[in-house]
């Protein structure tokens, strides 16, 4: 899909597609009142007849509407005037979108962006329809030997105020290259573990970096790890045949003396659960264990495109979890890359033992902050459910800033305690920590886990075990938290410009 801005214009634009708004009780917002007027009044009309839907999620299709050069015209409903919150908004574009896929226009000009929202301007509603547009028309149908049938839509056209113009392209810029982001992460995360394997992620993180000067991809494979030290990532990869990768992707859009952002995502690429064997029913889900891989990815690719003046390190532990005869087994002790041993009382709780070695080594960037990202217990989606991730930090201005991007993004967080006494549960009689922490607060115990690598970093930890894909009929990846992560990135430019996150 190809997006546009363009400045309303004084009469009907020519387009094959037209979509405006109407307010319940026939409340016709100022952009489809000019409509009416040219039409003759008749919208105003259907109003009188009652079939003019106000309501929120409804929608009219009208062809050949008289008096405007416009093919069809689709009224949506955008619910009583002056109460169309966020949520109210989503709704209204997700209603949208469905209908002009459903319809054979093959490009739409949107007169939505001038619609109150409560509290959100131009820029964000640019955003919101474009994030939107994204969600409703996505479609992964490359394993399918026949293809069905697309959408026809191909080109949005975004009509805003004169005045708004080139606001309106700046976000819509970076609207778009957050909508890639999260194309690349659902597209990574939906596709099987037979096909994205630890090397194909490899493979793209190159294709992120090909052409493009400010950006290095390396990795660290088995022997590397090895001579390293990560006795823990390589724990969890000893039962598989397919090598793991530890995945670097470095880009610099900022002077080399500017401290990097480090971005750590968990790529277990399938998780069997090792000898700690999962049970079978949607065991297939857990070829989505490598979102926060997906998630660094599709985030870089949007920090690319956006040539955004940051230095970004992006860190991806990639490896399938598998039982075999030389997997690790429960009571094993192994040594991290920080020194410290690790009893593995369940070989299931792998995502914490890759990312404890990547966080060792994310060190060495020196970074400025260190944010990881992953699908890291069952117990965090039945403490918040699929609405929010699960937030963790050891510096509350890094999890404000997450937060703040996460309630703009409306891919939102929620901060969960990493208080000490959660602690005592990671006790070992045998190591200095045990890598489970026992039934009560499984999320936090995990997140608990990580904060002993990361004590001498500024450090966030976003557990998306519930928010990156969805089961049941709409089984799939969601692409969440690229909208988040970009987000947070595009405002931290402006705090590296203005001075540290602290002040
Ligand atoms: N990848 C899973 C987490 C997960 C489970 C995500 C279910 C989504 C749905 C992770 O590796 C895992 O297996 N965690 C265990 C930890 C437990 C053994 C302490 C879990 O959550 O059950
Ligand atoms: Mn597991
Ligand atoms: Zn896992």
């Amino acid at each position: 899909m190809e997006f546009s801005v363009k400045s309303c214009p004084s009469a009907a634009p020519r387009t094959s597609c037209l979509v405006l708004g109407v307010h319940e009780n026939g409340k016709l917002p100022a952009a489809t009142a000019t409509i009416d007027q040219a039409t003759d009044g008749y919208l105003r009309k259907i109003i009188k007849n009652g079939d003019l839907p106000g309501q929120l999620g409804q929608s009219l299709m009208l062809h050949a509407v008289p008096g405007i050069p416009c093919q069809r015209l689709l009224l949506v409903g955008a619910g009583p005037e002056g109460a169309l919150n966020d949520r109210a908004f989503g709704k209204l574009l997700q209603c949208t979108f469905k209908a002009l896929a459903g319809s054979g226009a093959r490009e739409a000009m949107l007169q939505l962006s001038e619609l109150d929202v409560t509290g959100r301007d131009t820029a964000w509603k640019i955003n919101q329809i474009v994030t939107v547009a994204q969600q409703t028309l996505y479609r992964f149908d490359r394993l399918k030997s026949k293809a069905p049938k697309q959408p026809s839509l191909r080109r949005a056209c975004l009509l805003v105020a004169r005045k708004e113009l080139s606001a309106a392209k700046k976000s819509l810029a970076q609207a778009v290259a957050t909508a890639h982001g999260v194309e690349l992460a659902r597209d990574l995360a939906n596709l099987p573990a037979n096909i994205c394997t630890p090397n194909y992620l490899l493979k793209e993180a190159r294709k992120i970096a090909r052409g493009n000067k400010s950006v290095t991809v390396r990795a660290l494979n088995e022997a590397a790890m090895k001579k390293l030290g990560m006795g823990a990532l390589l724990s969890v990869a000893q039962g598989s045949r397919t090598p793991p990768q530890l995945i670097i992707i470095q880009y610099k859009g900022a002077k080399a003396r500017q401290k990097p952002v480090a971005l750590v995502g968990k790529g277990v690429t399938f998780d069997s659960g090792g000898i700690s064997l999962k049970p079978g029913a949607a065991m297939d889900e857990m070829k989505f264990d490598m979102c926060g891989a997906a998630t660094v990815l599709g985030t870089m690719a949007a920090a690319i495109e956006m040539q955004l003046p940051l230095n970004l390190v992006a860190l991806i532990p990639a490896t399938e979890n598998l039982p075999d005869g030389n997997a690790s087994k429960p009571g094993d002790v192994v040594t991290t890359l920080s020194g410290q041993t690790v009893e593995i009382l369940n070989t299931d709780a792998e995502g914490r033992l890759i990312l404890c070695d990547s966080l060792s080594y994310a060190a060495r960037f020196k970074p400025e902050l260190v944010i990881d990202v992953a699908t890291l217990t069952g117990a965090c989606v039945v403490a918040l459910g699929a609405h929010p991730s699960g937030l963790f930090s050891n510096h509350p201005p890094l999890a404000t800033a997450l937060l703040k991007a996460g309630n703009y993004s409306l891919d939102r967080a929620w901060e969960m305690p990493l208080w000490d006494e959660y602690q005592d549960q990671l006790k070992s009689n045998f190591a200095d920590m045990a890598n489970i922490g026992g039934r009560h607060g499984g999320a936090i115990t995990a997140a608990a886990f990580l904060s002993r690598f990361t004590t001498d970093q500024h450090w966030a930890h976003l557990d998306i075990a519930g928010t990156a894909w969805k089961s049941g009929a709409e089984k799939g990846a969601t692409g969440r938290p690229v909208p988040l992560l970009t987000r947070f990135l595009l405002a931290h430019c402006q705090v590296a410009k203005d001075g540290s996150l602290d002040q």
